[in-house]
This record gives structure tokens, sequence and C-alpha cells, in this order.
């Protein structure tokens, strides 16, 4: 049956499950990504690659690749393959939707309390032995009930993330390529403009793909729209932000506080002037990181595997290739 390269360890059942197919697996061991020439090396054999985020195919990896069938992400984004260069030359490309949609909601909502409520600030200091009393004045942060989330984008995501703001009692209002009638429904959320919202929110939580359209979207006029008071939440990626104009408005205090989960490059080098603002929480693109939600993404992203090495079409396609490569026999 089929050679599949999965780039890394992944938690439960996935493997199981190919290796139950009749797949064998070429399994990436290192804690660290393959680097590009081993990518390619082991690709180059390959009949399907379980891949992540951190695995940029490109063209010539898989030009150079003349048996894989499918490049099975596990992730719902997939800005580290192009999706038409995958289809031009026969191969799929998948991903994982709706699994994860409400453990990364749990991280950017997690993320959003922490920044507004300066607990990273406060564990560091209790840590390094800085407090000395209960302060009348001290670590002075931004209610979270009765505020206003703005929501960028609302995919699946974006509307798990609306749900928790209604929660906590707050005004949701979204930004999106697409006006979500049931959504607005079902929990209040008001549509508007991206700038009406950068004007009004505050919280701003993004929730876009990155696409040729969001890369950098949130740049120099974006943030100088923002509240003083109002701060950023990103479990997207990186890129969609304009991250020096970022810096800047830290620096500049034109914004109160960012939360990041995504930088730009990640893993964002230690020395990085983000690290040295207090009012700043980085995660490590940790937003789907639970066991239970990475478990079923590998297993989601096995399935997709399956499908195409028995010559069927794969249940979360993100491309549509013309000439499929041939299935296996
Ligand atoms: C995704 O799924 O796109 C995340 O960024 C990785 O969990």
């Amino acid at each position: 049956m089929g050679s599949v390269f999965v780039t890394r360890a992944v938690p439960g059942d996935a493997l199981d499950r190919l290796a139950e197919a009749g797949h064998s697996v070429d399994l990436w061991s290192g804690e660290l990504p393959p680097p590009a020439a081993d990518l390619v090396a082991h690709l180059a054999t390959a009949d399907a690659a379980l891949a992540m985020v951190t695995d940029r195919i490109d063209a010539q990896a898989i030009a150079a690749s003349p048996s894989l069938k499918v490049i099975s992400n596990m992730a719902v984004g997939y800005d580290n393959v192009d999706p038409a260069v995958a289809a031009d030359a026969g191969v799929w490309l998948t991903n994982t939707p709706g699994v994860l949609a409400e453990t990364t909601a749990d991280l950017a909502f997690a993320l959003l309390m922490a920044a507004a409520r300066q607990v990273a600030r406060g564990d560091r200091d209790a840590r390094a032995g800085l407090w000395k009393t209960w302060s009348p004045t001290g670590y002075l942060g931004t209610d979270i009930h009765g505020a206003t989330l703005g929501i960028v984008g609302l995919g699946e995501i974006g509307e798990a993330m609306a749900r928790r703001g209604r929660g906590f009692g707050m005004r949701i209002l979204y930004a999106s390529r697409t006006r979500k009638p049931a959504v607005e429904a079902a929990i209040g959320a008001e549509f508007t403009s991206l700038d009406g919202l950068l004007e009004v929110a505050d919280f701003v939580s993004l929730h876009m793909p990155l696409t040729p359209v969001t890369r950098g979207l949130i740049g120099a006029r974006e943030l100088s729209l923002m509240k003083s008071t109002a701060i950023l939440v990103n479990t997207a990626r990186g890129t969609v932000i304009d991250q020096a104009a970022l810096v800047h408005a830290l620096r500049a205090a034109t914004i109160a506080a960012a939360a990041l989960d995504v930088t730009d490059p990640e893993p964002l080098p230690a020395s990085h002037e983000l690290f040295s603002f207090p009012n700043v929480v980085i995660t490590p693109h940790i937003a789907s990181a639970s066991l239970a939600t990475r478990s079923r993404m590998a297993r989601m992203a096995a399935a997709n595997i399956v499908e195409v090495l028995a010559g069927r079409k794969p249940i979360n396609p993100v491309n549509a290739p013309a000439m499929p490569r041939m299935p296996l026999t």
C-alpha cells in the first residue's frame, strides 16, 4: 500500500489508523520540523504527507515528489502550501476544520483575559519576589464584562470566540467578508466595517486565515484607529499584523496591550522587542494544543490520507486537482 511521511510525532491513534489501512509510516522523530532538505528527501518517495503548519511544501518539493497524492495538513490553516500549486500538480491539499475551533477560542479568550488582568505580569512579579503588599493602585486592569469585543473574521473560531464573549456579558461586534445573520440572531453579534470595529472595540481579536488579502491587514493605520485603552489579541497568524507597526504602537502607548499566540517569525527570538513590554503576553502557537483536540486533528488528517490513497475524494479538501494523481492499485 502507500507510504506516508509524517513530519512530527502526533498524539492519539492516527498512525495506528494509517497502519490499519495498510500504509507504511515514515515518521520524522525529531522534536523540530524536518529541515527543508530532509523534507524534500522524504517526500520524494512518499504517496502522502501528514504535514504541520511548520512544513513549507513549495512547488519544487511537490515537483520532486512524483508519487505524492495528498498533503494532509494537521491544521485548519494551510498557508504553508499553495493550494493552486498542489492542484496543478495533481496533489490534494486537506486540512482539519471544525475540530479545533472551541479549543482555539478557549486560548484566545484566555489570552484576552491574561492581557486585560495582567495575569502573566502578576505571575512573573510574584515569582521574582516583587509581591510586596496588596496595593490599591497596583495591577489595575481592564474589565472584561460589559466591554466591547471586536472579532475580525467570523469563521468557526471567530464565532466560538463571540460565544465566549457573550457569556462574559460583552457586546460583540464583527467584521467579516460575509455577513452571518444566523450568528447575529443567535448571539446578538453586530456586523460592522473593520474601521468601525477598530474605533469602538475594547478588545480586538483576530480570527481570519492568512491570505494575500489578510497579510499585514492590521498595520499602522489600523492600529492608529484603535482606542488607546484597547487590547489586541491574535491567534490567527503572525503576519496578519504588521509587527513593526505593532511594536511602534506599543512603544507609543497608542494601544493598551497585546496578546499573541502567533508571531512573525516563529519562534520569536528571545531578544525580540515584543518581549520587553510588560503589557504583552506571548504564547508559543498553542491555541489548538489540548490533548483531545490535537488527537482529533491527527485522526482527521490520517482519515484524509486513507481516503485519497484508496482512490476517493478526501473528506476535507481545500483544493481540487483537475487530474488527481492515480490512486494506488
Ligand atoms: C491551525 O490549525 O491552523 C493552527 O494554527 C495550528 O493548530
